[in-house]
């Protein structure tokens, strides 16, 4: 099949979390299994023009109202991708909706005031790309609100002429971020109005760009079954439950997989030593080489809790580290480990982390982006901390998984559906789970995990070796896409019959 990822991040040139991840990892998984997959995002600024190649002349897309915005395109091959099918990605370059720092926003403007109307762009420069280019997909796949009006376009107005046949696919990577802006914005897209209503953008009077992706995509996915099941209840639906339950038949859930080249403890670039289940020795120098990375005294016997995260309301930061309420503080306070962590995000946070820092010896926080110490962290800790409000799917306990790391997870969304919680009783489990997000239900939690290291040392062992024995390999999730692709192109052919 020829399949279009359409997205606004990619690993190695954009990435705010793991969209980026496994937008990059799932094209090269369905490469693999023999698929022709292309990948188009915007050029942010960071992204340097003169390592890509560029398309010979610009490109025109229009805008609505008459107005044409013009671009020009790059493109190059993605990293890693496999030599008898290689994946290209291209590049939009507009200099004045991409050509500034960050992705959706900065720290200081989060939420850009023009995003609505650079990401309409992109959603409808991907067409004219595939016109540019003379390659027409079977599948448009995007992900998320930045990339959900490539549906709506292909249901509404595109699909003629070589793309008669073609399907939309969406994939949902986080409910919590819609695209909600004002209506007057939709004049951008250059669609009639009626499409407003039919096409789901309408909501409480403003326009939400997930929404009308929701209502328009041919096929419909998340990045985990549970939070599939999740997402079509109010507590977890942020809103949009409703339209969910409305599309159920055409709605799943898909594990995401883990790239094994990049996260691996037997190949990893940024360990000191490699390991396996079978030889965790380098695992014992991994925690050595995390304790003096983060000025720790170099005790193997102190049990090292980890955390790699963005610091917002998602990740459960506010029970943790919210000020004389989470529990971190008496996590540190009460109990013989060390917790080491590395996060940006919401400003509250970052100070809290300095703070805490400060005041406790045990306890250190980088602010600050670093894929070194992410795999550091991931390979030289004995637990790693993950109590999520809600998580679609979540790589860093896959991570940690692998890499013979327990994790300590609240029970929801990919979190339940790839962790195993401990049973004291048999040694069984993969990691430590609590149900209710409160300060006291982390702090018991990680006391549990604790009272086991150090009581049944056997059990720690045991479930070390288990859990880096699954596979997260993402073949299998690139397989489940194949027949949702399938599943889609069937109903279309059905469609044109009628
Ligand atoms: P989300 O996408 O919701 O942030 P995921 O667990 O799916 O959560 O993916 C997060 C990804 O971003 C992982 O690859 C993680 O290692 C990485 N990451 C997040 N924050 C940092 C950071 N401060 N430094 C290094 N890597 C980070
Ligand atoms: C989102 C989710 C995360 C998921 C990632 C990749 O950022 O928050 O749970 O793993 O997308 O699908």
């Amino acid at each position: 099949m020829k399949i279009l990822m359409v997205s606004s991040e990619a690993v190695p040139f954009a990435k705010t979390g793991g969209l980026a991840d496994a937008v990059s990892a799932l094209s090269i998984a369905l490469a693999k299994l023999g698929n022709e997959v292309k990948i188009v995002i915007p050029r942010y600024y960071n992204i340097d023009r003169t390592v890509l190649t560029p398309l010979e002349g610009e490109m025109g897309v229009p805008m609505g109202q008459g107005i044409e915005e013009w671009c020009a395109v790059h493109k190059t091959e993605l990293p890693g991708s496999p030599a008898t099918a290689p994946v290209e990605i291209f590049f939009i370059d507009h200099e004045i909706f991409f050509g500034r720092d960050g992705i959706y926003g900065t720290p200081f403007e989060p939420d850009f005031a023009d995003n609505a109307r650079r990401f309409t762009f992109f959603a409808r420069a991907a067409f004219q790309l595939c016109s540019k280019i003379q390659w027409f997909p079977d599948v448009f796949h995007s992900h998320d609100w930045p990339s959900a009006l490539v549906p709506v376009y292909l249901k509404y107005a595109l699909r003629v002429g070589p793309l008669e046949k073609s399907v939309s696919v969406l994939t949902i990577h986080n409910l919590g971020y819609q695209g909600i802006y004002n209506k007057d914005t939709f004049s951008y897209t250059g669609l009639d109005w009626n499409v407003f209503y039919e096409g789901g953008f309408e909501d409480w009077n403003m326009l939400n760009m997930l929404k009308a992706g929701i209502s328009s995509a041919d096929r419909l996915n998340t990045v985990s079954e549970a939070y599939c099941a999740e997402t079509k209840t109010g507590n977890y639906g942020c809103r949009l439950d409703g339209a969910l339950r409305y599309r159920s038949e055409d709605y799943c859930g898909i594990l995401n997989g883990v790239d094994t080249e990049v996260w691996n403890p037997q190949k990893d670039a940024y360990i000191p030593k490699h390991y396996s289940a079978a030889d965790l020795k380098g695992k014992a120098a991994a925690k050595k080489a995390l304790q003096k990375a983060f000025n720790l005294p170099e005790n193997p016997d102190v049990p090292v809790l980890g955390m790699v995260t963005r610091l917002t309301g998602q990740k459960g930061v506010g029970e943790l580290f919210g000020p004389s309420y989470g529990s971190a503080y008496s996590i540190c306070k009460d109990m013989n480990l060390n917790f080491v962590m590395i996060g940006t995000g919401e400003s509250w946070c970052e100070q809290e982390l300095r703070h805490l820092s400060s005041e406790l010896s045990n306890f250190k926080a980088q602010i600050g982006y670093s894929e070194k110490l992410g795999h550091l962290i991931e390979a030289g800790s004995d637990f790693f901390l993950m109590p999520s409000r809600y998580e679609p799917c979540g790589l860093n306990q896959m991570y940690s998984l692998a890499y013979g790391t327990l994790p300590i997870v609240r029970n929801t969304g990919g979190l339940a559906d790839t962790v195993q919680n401990y049973d004291e009783a048999s040694g069984g489990g993969t990691g430590f789970m609590f149900d209710d997000l409160t300060p006291q239900a982390i702090y018991n939690t990680v006391g549990w995990a604790m009272w086991a290291y150090h009581n049944r040392p056997e059990h720690i062992a045991a479930m070390r070796k288990r859990g880096m024995k699954h596979d997260f390999s993402w073949k299998g999730a690139a397989q489940k896409y194949i027949q949702m692709y399938e599943d889609a192109a069937t109903d279309a052919s059905k469609r044109m019959d009628v």
